[in-house]
């Protein structure tokens, strides 16, 4: 199942997101993705692991195991390279081997001092806390991406953790429109208003952290899962159907695109199996009355600062 997009291309609605994944097990987990029916993987410099994917896709490649225009690949540009976007886009294609994007994202609506091309460790300043760069607008840096297109080394480009004073001011400045706002959004963090603002702009959402980030956010940032969540547990066991695949159901079925990250092989089967069922209008308003409007995801941790405050 596919979303198109305001670009003219279409984006499967489900995707594999590959960060924390561990590199050793990179290869592994793509070939099966690719084998169960994942069309799409979402990648970032960030998440340090481009090179692992890109070998993957290579081999997937090279062994007829799928076409590259039968894939759909996203990887973004970090937020110390607002000033060289150019480089920092082919920085990414060079690593995951690649002629091209289907889908180029501004990974944070915020430039940090440039460490050099691809070096993506945020750079702190003498207080611990991220060196921002205030002399890059994001007029400027869309600009840029907008020059990808036109180079051809990109069919689409979007935003990352944009909210609605961001994407709006994106609207108005740029010449061509973001394609997708890549945001937090999950049961416990649903965002109705900026959802609802994006697509009546047709621009699509993609749900980062769909499952809100399970028990990796709880280790990284202490968070709660809404995978223990006794309504969604009831509705689990009412569909005959895991917590995991009425969450994912509920995201596609509320319009946005889903990019659950899984390390293991049985849980890439079990996430990509949400298309056999349909959860009812009434059960969609119950997971409505679950939102706890609760971020799982915090960078200040690593940051010295919050930037949501
Ligand atoms: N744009 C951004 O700023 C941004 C921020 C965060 C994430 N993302 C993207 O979104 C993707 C997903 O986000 P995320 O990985 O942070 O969170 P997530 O997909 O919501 O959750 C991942 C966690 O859920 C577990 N999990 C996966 N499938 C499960 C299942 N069926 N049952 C129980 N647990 C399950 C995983 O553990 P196992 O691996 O052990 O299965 C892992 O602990 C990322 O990989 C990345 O591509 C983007």
């Amino acid at each position: 199942m596919e979303i198109a997009l305001s670009s003219g291309y279409k984006m499967p609605v489900m995707g594999l997101g590959v960060w924390r994944m561990e590199e050793k097990s990179i290869r592994d987990l793509i070939l099966n993705a690719i084998q169960i029916g994942y069309r799409h993987f979402d990648c970032a410099a960030d998440y340090k692991n481009e090179e692992e994917v890109g070998e993957a896709l290579a081999e997937a490649f090279h062994t007829g195991l799928i076409k590259r225009e039968d894939l759909f690949i996203t990887t973004k540009l970090w937020n110390s390279d607002h000033g060289h976007v150019v480089e920092a886009c082919k920085d990414s294609l060079k690593n995951l081997k690649l002629e091209y994007l289907d889908l180029y994202l501004v990974h944070f609506p915020i430039a940090t001092k440039h460490t050099g091309v691809g070096a993506t460790d945020s750079a702190l300043d003498e207080h611990g806390v991220l060196d921002i760069d205030t002399t890059i607008s994001l007029e400027t840096t869309w600009h840029s991406m907008e020059d990808l297109v036109s180079m051809g080394l990109v069919r689409s480009i979007g935003i990352s953790n944009y909210d609605i004073f961001l994407t709006r001011d994106c609207l108005a400045y740029s010449k061509i429109k973001p394609a997708v706002n890549q945001i937090e959004t999950h049961p416990y963090f649903q965002r109705d208003s900026l959802v609802k603002f994006c697509q009546k702009h047709g621009i699509c959402i993609t749900a980062h952290t769909p499952l809100g980030g399970a028990t990796a956010n709880t280790e990284w940032f202490g968070t709660v899962s809404c995978l223990d969540d006794p309504v969604l547990k009831g509705l689990a066991e009412k569909y005959k159907k895991t917590v995991a695949q009425v969450i994912l159901r509920w995201g596609i079925q509320r319009k946005t695109v889903v990019i659950p990250k899984t390390s293991m092989t049985e849980r890439l089967r079990e996430n990509f199996q949400v298309f056999d069922f349909e959860i009812s209008e009434e059960d969609m308003d119950t997971i409505k009355r679950v939102d706890r409007k609760y971020r799982t995801n915090q960078p200040a941790k690593f940051w010295g600062i919050d930037l949501y405050a």
